[in-house]
Parts: C-alpha cells; sequence; structure tokens
C-alpha cells in the first residue's frame, strides 16, 4: 500500500514573515491529529529557513521548488542542492510547468537535476504534464511518457522519486481534471515506470495529481487507484484548505 503524500508548492507568494504565518496556521489546524500521509510545504527560497524553523519539530517536511545540476558556480540565481540540504529541505520539486514555460526547463535539464538532486540524497519530485494544445491534439500520452522517460533517464533507483502528473491545463484555472481523466495518465505513467524499472517499482512508485486541487474535490481525487496524492498550489496558502487536503489523503 503506497502512503499518499501531499505537498503545497507555495509558488512566488508570502515574505519570510508571511510563509511563517501560514506555517504556523497549517500546524494550528492539524492540532494534534496524527498525519496519516506524508506532507510537505515548498515556500520560496528566501523562507526555507524561518519555515523550516517553526515545522521542525512536526512531521511536516520541507520542500525547495527548484534545484540547479552543478554543486557551485556561476550561475547568477540559482540554488544548488547541498544548499537546499544545509537549509533543511527534505523534497526538492523538479521540472514544473511554469518554469518549462517561463524558464527554459526541458526534458533534458529536468533530468540533470533530477539526478543530482538524487546523488545528493535529496528525494525529488519530478513534474510532468501537457498542456491544453497537446491535450486537444490527442497527444497527451505521447508528451506525458517522453517526460517520464526523458526525466528519469539513467535513474537507477526510483526510491527517492515521487512524479507529480499537472496537466497545464488545469494549473491556477479552477479547471480540475476529472479523477477519470486524471486515473487515465496516472495509470499510463505506472506501466511506463513499470516498463522502464519493473513491476515492483512501479507498484511503490507514488504519483501525486496537481492541477486546482480543492477540499471540494480531493477525497475523489485521491480514491482513484492510480492517485497517491497531491501537489497543491492555490489551495495551499489557505491553512484550512490545505490542511482539508491533507485529511482527504489520510
Ligand atoms: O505545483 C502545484 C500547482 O502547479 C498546482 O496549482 O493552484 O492549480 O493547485 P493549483
Amino acid at each position: 500500500m503506497r502512503k499518499k503524500i501531499v505537498v503545497g508548492n507555495w509558488k512566488m507568494n508570502k515574505t519570510v514573515a508571511e510563509a511563517s504565518e501560514l506555517a504556523s496556521a497549517i500546524l494550528e489546524h492539524l492540532g494534534n491529529s496524527t498525519l496519516l500521509c506524508e506532507v510537505g510545504i515548498a515556500p520560496a527560497f528566501p523562507a526555507l529557513t524561518e519555515v523550516g524553523k517553526v515545522i521542525g519539530s512536526s512531521d511536516i517536511r520541507l520542500a525547495a521548488q527548484n534545484c540547479h545540476y552543478e554543486d557551485d558556480g556561476a550561475y547568477t540565481g540559482e540554488i544548488s542542492v547541498r544548499m537546499l540540504e544545509s537549509l533543511g529541505c527534505a523534497y526538492v520539486i523538479i521540472g514544473h510547468s511554469e518554469r518549462r514555460q517561463y524558464f527554459g526547463e526541458t526534458n533534458r535539464t529536468v533530468n540533470l537535476r533530477v539526478r543530482k538532486a538524487l546523488a545528493e540524497g535529496m528525494q525529488v519530485i519530478m513534474c510532468v504534464g501537457e498542456t491544453l494544445e497537446e491535450r486537444e491534439g490527442g497527444i497527451t500520452d505521447k508528451i506525458v511518457t517522453e517526460q517520464v522517460r526523458e526525466g528519469l533517464k539513467d535513474v537507477g533507483d526510483l526510491g527517492g522519486v515521487v512524479l507529480a502528473y499537472e496537466p497545464v491545463w488545469a494549473i491556477g484555472t479552477g479547471k480540475t481534471a476529472t479523477p477519470e481523466q486524471a486515473e487515465e495518465v496516472h495509470a499510463s505513467i505506472r506501466a511506463t515506470i513499470s516498463d522502464m524499472f519493473g513491476e515492483s517499482a512501479a507498484g511503490n512508485l507514488r504519483i501525486q495529481y496537481g492541477g486546482s486541487v480543492k477540499p471540494s474535490n480531493a477525497v475523489e481525487l485521491f480514491a482513484m487507484p492510480n492517485i497517491d496524492g497531491g501537489l497543491i498550489g492555490g489551495a495551499s496558502l489557505k491553512a484550512e484548505d490545505f490542511v482539508a487536503i491533507v485529511k482527504a489523503a489520510g
């Protein structure tokens, strides 16, 4: 049985003080309830230290929204895996569609970042997903399969990998994929993983869904056999909504 995982991707939101407040509010809403799923939050880089202090004693784990694939060097504005580890990050989100759309991320650079993070012992949440044009063009399976195969090229062990299927047309739009639409792609991803790494690895791999997950649709989505939790954007910025989604996974 795969343990579900819910991670809040805060994107470019919240100052350090606001991020600390949100983290405190999430802890408050969780209260003493035992977490039945794995939970992470990914604030913007400047807030990692302070948010890490707020959640330090809890079961919530700290995540980053990106990493570079070199140890260090002349990469202005970038951040290395070792820097993230020094800040207490347990996971790093790699290949988010917004990084592909705005910052030139490709399957090849996703693969470089994935392999670097895994090599440094950091858990990876690797994002895949098609655009509306690709879905309407009937090439969702081709695109997502390519992203999975190329993103995980030369990765030896999937133990530190979580995948996140995020249909681009559902991100921030309020247009959530139906549970059936999401399940179809998740099942296809798991079949690709089985072909690449074997049935056991595919059975153990967690695949999150992301794209307008809300408290109102989380239970139905997470009930699907191949959906193992969620990567949450907008709803993760409201403590009560994020906690409701976490509880829907537990
Ligand atoms: O990484 C999660 C994010 O892309 C989903 O965003 O706002 O649709 O939940 P949202």
